[in-house]
Formats: C-alpha cells, sequence, structure tokens
C-alpha cells in the first residue's frame, strides 16, 4: 500500500486553503474540510455522493471553538458535553447564525463533536478551525475503519491522506440532541443510553433507531433515512435471546438457499460445519464485534453467495449501537425468534 507522510503540519495548510483531507478518529474515518467554508464543505458532498439534506458534525478541539459555532447552550447541554468529551459523542447544538450553510444544509442547529484521538485533535488544533466531517465512505456503504478499506473509493477524491492505522471503537459516534430538557438519541453509539444516564434520568432512544423509516417521512437527523451500510448482497439479521435458538434460526434460513455466508459469533462458528463464515468476534465480547464490523461488512459481496445471514446480539447497551448498523445493512430484513 502506499506510503502517507503523516505531515499534521501539512494537513491542517490544506484544510485552511480549502481542501480535504482523509484523516482517523477514535470511531471511524472522516473526510475533512474547513466546516466554516461553503465552498470547501461541498466538495465533501460531491466526493462521497452524499444526499443534499444530509448536514454534517462539526469537529473541534477546544472549548473555546465552540461560541463560533453555536449559542443559547443549556446547562444540560454542558453537563453532557463535559461528561463524553474529548470522545465519541456528538451533540446537535441551536446553531450560531452567520456559519457556513452547507454543512447544516441550511438547518438551524448544528451537530458539535470533540474527539479523543490525538491525530484528529492535532489536525483540528493546527488548522484552528472546525472542521466538517462525514464518515470515510461513499455514502450508502460501511464507514471506513482502516485505509486498505477505503482507499480505492477515495484516493482520488481528497487532496491528502493520514494513517492512523485501524480506528479504535469501529462505529461511529453517538448523536444526541436535548429537547425540552430530555435527551433524544438520535444515533447509538459507544457511548450509551445507560452511560447518559449517570447524567440525567431524561434519555430517550429515538424510535427511528430501529424502526424502519418512510423516504417522506420528517426525522430529526436526516442520516437515519438513507440506505446507509448494505452490501448488494441480500442480508438477513437473525437474534434470539437463547442461543440455541439463535442457532436452530440460522440452520433453518441457510437451507433455504444454495450459496450461503454466515456472519456468526466466535462461540457459534463451529456449529455451522458445510457453510462459508465470517467470525465477527465473540458475543461476550462487544468491543471486538464493533471493532470488526464494517470491515466484515464490506467482505461480504467478494463471497458470491445468495444471502448472508448475520447472527444478532443482544440490542442494549453498545449491543444497539452494534444492531442499529446491522438492521440497515440488511435493510430490515430481520427475524426474532
Ligand atoms: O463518529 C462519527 O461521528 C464520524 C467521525 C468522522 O466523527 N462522523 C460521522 O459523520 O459519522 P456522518 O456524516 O457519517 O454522520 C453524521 C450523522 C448523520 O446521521 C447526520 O444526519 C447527523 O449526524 N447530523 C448531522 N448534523 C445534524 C443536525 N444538525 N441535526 C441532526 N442530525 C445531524
Ligand atoms: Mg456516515
Amino acid at each position: 500500500m502506499k506510503q502517507f507522510e503523516n505531515d499534521i503540519e501539512k494537513a491542517a495548510q490544506i484544510i485552511k486553503e480549502g481542501g480535504l483531507v482523509l484523516f482517523p478518529t477514535e470511531t471511524v474515518y472522516g473526510i475533512g474540510a474547513n466546516g466554516l467554508d461553503d465552498e470547501a464543505v461541498k466538495k465533501i458532498f460531491i466526493a462521497k455522493g452524499r444526499e443534499q439534506d444530509n448536514p454534517l458534525i462539526l469537529h473541534i478541539s477546544d472549548m473555546d471553538m465552540l461560541p463560533q459555532i453555536a449559542r443559547n447552550i443549556s446547562e444540560l447541554e454542558y453537563k453532557l458535553m463535559d461528561a463524553f468529551w474529548p470522545g465519541p459523542f456528538t451533540i446537535v447544538l441551536e446553531k450560531k447564525p452567520g456559519i457556513a450553510m452547507t454543512a447544516t444544509c441550511g438547518g438551524s442547529t448544528v451537530a458539535v463533536r470533540m474527539p479523543s484521538n490525538k491525530i484528529a485533535h492535532d489536525l483540528i488544533k493546527a488548522s484552528n478551525l472546525p472542521i466538517a466531517a462525514p464518515s470515510a465512505n461513499i455514502s450508502g456503504k460501511p464507514s471506513g475503519t482502516n485505509l486498505q478499506d477505503i482507499i480505492e473509493e477515495l484516493e482520488d477524491k481528497v487532496d491528502y491522506i493520514i494513517d492512523g492505522g485501524e480506528t479504535d471503537i469501529g462505529v461511529e459516534s453517538t448523536v444526541v440532541r436535548v429537547v425540552d430538557g430530555k435527551v433524544d438519541i438520535l444515533r447509538p453509539g459507544r457511548i450509551t443510553k445507560e452511560d447518559i444516564e449517570t447524567i440525567t434520568s431524561q434519555v430517550e432512544i429515538d424510535k427511528n433507531v430501529m424502526g424502519q423509516i418512510d423516504a417522506s417521512e420528517k426525522v430529526l437527523s436526516p442520516g437515519m433515512k438513507y440506505r446507509h451500510y448494505a452490501p448488494k448482497t441480500h442480508c438477513k439479521l437473525v437474534y434470539s435471546k437463547d442461543n440455541e435458538k439463535l442457532v436452530a434460526e440460522v440452520l433453518k434460513v441457510a437451507k433455504e438457499y444454495k450459496k450461503v455466508l454466515i456472519l456468526s459469533s466466535t462461540e457459534n462458528a463451529s456449529r455451522y460445519e458445510g457453510y462459508k463464515v465470517i467470525d465477527i468476534g465473540s458475543r461476550n465480547n462487544l468491543t471486538e464485534i464493533s471493532h470488526n464490523i464494517f470491515s466484515d461488512l464490506r467482505k461480504i459481496d467478494d463471497f458470491d453467495v445468495d444471502i448472508a445471514i448475520i447472527e444478532g446480539i443482544e440490542p442494549t447497551g453498545f449491543g444497539l449501537a452494534i444492531m442499529n448498523r446491522l438492521i440497515r445493512a440488511c435493510e430490515h430484513d430481520y427475524i426474532v425468534v
């Protein structure tokens, strides 16, 4: 693979001049641009083929960058930022008038995150600008968690690439919005409902996190309504609280097809003898599953099968974040037994 210079000063200069930089964060890679430069942000939408009504997260390195982009921040919002920043946590705030319309898609709110990854932090600090950055992938595909997976689709679309190895968490940040004193989880991530409940008891998971959305429906977070993470291969998600029932159901579905791939937990992999299997990690180690899941989803189409059956995990705690991505990878073809 190509060698990268990883020169943060040079990357920051490119951001300042309106270019695009592919860089790592602790969740997934991002495609960054100066969040205050409309022309630069437009390039991100073009590079990704992203829908024009799906706004971007602005990434900051220090609290003193916040007043530039947001206003009327409540005590609860400050408490949440204080608890979970820097880290995999994004909060939707009231936008300060006059900031770039392109990143926010003309809305009255702005999503803000302070990443903990050192390269991300140093890049934002060196450019001294809020960096607008969506996940690094062509729209619809799984987010990039290492350069090998995304280099081909993005190499020609960015001006500079920083290699930070594999990202740590593997799924994107938790996105929340505080409405009437209640924290609404718009996208689940490593910061869980239970984590947020240590700050306030008023926490809700948006109904669209596990539900199916009509494309015409008005939702609090536009990203929820688009096709995402889905391989070309038909994928089906199967879950049961009872492991024996889960294995039995996976085998039952498998019998209905000729060419089958099973994405299995390490514990059950040996039960699917005779089938092609990708081991997604231990059911008892969600960190391992989340770390690999997008790379595993990207492998599915290489197998030339009629169906990929994916074992689900319990959709609570951090498991909810993983299941939210899997349900969407399966375009809501989901069986619970
Ligand atoms: O972990 C992450 O959040 C990664 C890294 C690069 O920071 N970024 C990321 O960005 O996942 P993206 O663009 O792929 O996802 C941002 C999500 C989308 O679902 C979008 O709809 C939502 O955040 N979002 C952005 N601005 C919003 C706003 N003002 N109101 C509601 N939702 C918003
Ligand atoms: Mg994304």
